[in-house]
């Protein structure tokens, strides 16, 4: 059961916007926006600043994922990806900024200082991806059997480009069945471990309610038992709600598409930039009536990364895996309220 304050994040009125208000309360606002990004485990790993007309986007590594994202990697991809909705909401609300990455030496925990000035870079391609943050959800139930269209592939792949990264789509059924048996056996590994089984487990337990992923009640139980790894591999797949088993076959026949998204180099910069081409691809795609969900195991697990961007024809380091296609509707997950990350 997920609290009801915690769903209204997703019930912003834009038109409380208040244009000759404060510079604070504007920030405040957009701020709102920022916190809609996806994130690993629904963790929500950031913090955020505002000081004068400057927003702070910070990292919160108590919210880190030890087991299954070490370094930090898809923590920093969540924060690009709360910058990035931040950045949208600026561009829709007419405020210019400019962005340093990773601006103190002293503090690596603040991965982007946002100035708002009227000197400041305006991105008119930002401001019509606004009203996809509300829309865009993860769904992981199959999606229909029906092609993406080429157009919209190559919509995707330059939503990834124009943020510094790479991005590769796998459509022929042979492609995207060899990615599935690499997914199978990414969750053999990660299920075989206890301790990515009680991480995973503690952001699905039912006591979560403005965090973590509370929409899967059908699988909880077996998790905390740690004993149902089948089970918990399809909470990790499809959801387990649309009561369907994550089979291959499932798997690549509810994924008409595979996407990859690699970038260059491999360190905190090109962290940031994975998550901000994460969260454009998605708002874009979600402008299109597409959908998407997660396939990151192969890369989690480093002795197959090296497969997986074969398979993707990447020469770059892979980053994130998803499946997009057409999807039933999906229940949004909760928030944080913004007080509880605004400091
Ligand atoms: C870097 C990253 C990795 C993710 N990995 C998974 C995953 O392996 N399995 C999954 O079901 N969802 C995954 N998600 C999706 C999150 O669980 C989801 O974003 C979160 O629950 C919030 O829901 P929303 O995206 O619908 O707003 C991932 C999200 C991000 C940003």
């Amino acid at each position: 059961m997920v609290h009801a304050s915690s769903h209204s994040a997703w019930q912003i009125d834009e038109t409380h916007f208040d244009r000759a208000g404060p510079l604070a309360e504007q920030l405040r606002f957009a701020l709102q926006y920022a916190v809609l990004a996806p994130s690993n485990h629904n963790t929500q790993p950031w913090r955020f600043l505002i000081d004068g007309n400057t927003v702070q986007v910070c990292a919160d590594r108590l919210r880190a994922l030890p087991v299954v994202d070490p370094f930090d990697r898809e923590l920093l991809f969540s924060c690009g990806a709360a910058l990035f909705n931040l950045r949208v909401a600026l561009s829709h609300f007419g405020l210019a900024y400019a962005i340093t990455l990773f601006p103190s030496d002293a503090d690596p925990d603040v991965v982007a200082l946002v100035l708002v000035s009227n000197h400041g870079h305006r991105d008119m391609a930002l401001a019509p991806l606004f009203d996809a943050i509300t829309q865009r959800v993860t769904t992981r139930a199959p999606f229909a059997d029906e092609p993406v269209p080429a157009a919209a592939q190559r919509a995707l792949i330059d939503a990834c480009e124009a943020e510094g990264a790479l991005a590769s789509c796998v459509h022929e059924r042979a492609g995207r069945q060899a990615i599935a048996d690499l997914v199978a056996e990414a969750d053999h590994i990660q299920f075989a471990d206890p301790r990515f089984r009680r991480e995973l487990a503690a952001w699905i337990h039912p006591r979560h309610r403005d965090d973590g992923m509370p929409l899967y009640g059908a699988a909880v139980g077996g998790l905390l038992d740690f004993a149902v790894p089948l089970v918990s591999a399809v909470v990790r797949v499809f959801d387990a709600g649309a009561g369907v088993p994550a089979t291959h076959r499932h798997l690549v026949d509810g994924s008409p598409l595979m996407v990859g998204i690699a970038t260059a180099r491999n360190d905190r910069e090109a962290w940031l930039a994975a998550g901000q081409a994460l969260e454009r691809m998605l708002l874009v795609a979600a402008g299109l009536g597409l959908t998407a969900s997660y396939l990151n195991q192969p890369i989690e697990i480093s002795t197959l990364r090296v497969q997986i961007s074969s398979l993707l024809h990447l020469d770059a380091t892979p980053q994130l895996l998803l499946r997009v296609g057409r999807g039933p509707h999906a229940e949004h997950a909760p928030r944080r309220p913004l007080s509880d990350v605004l400091f």
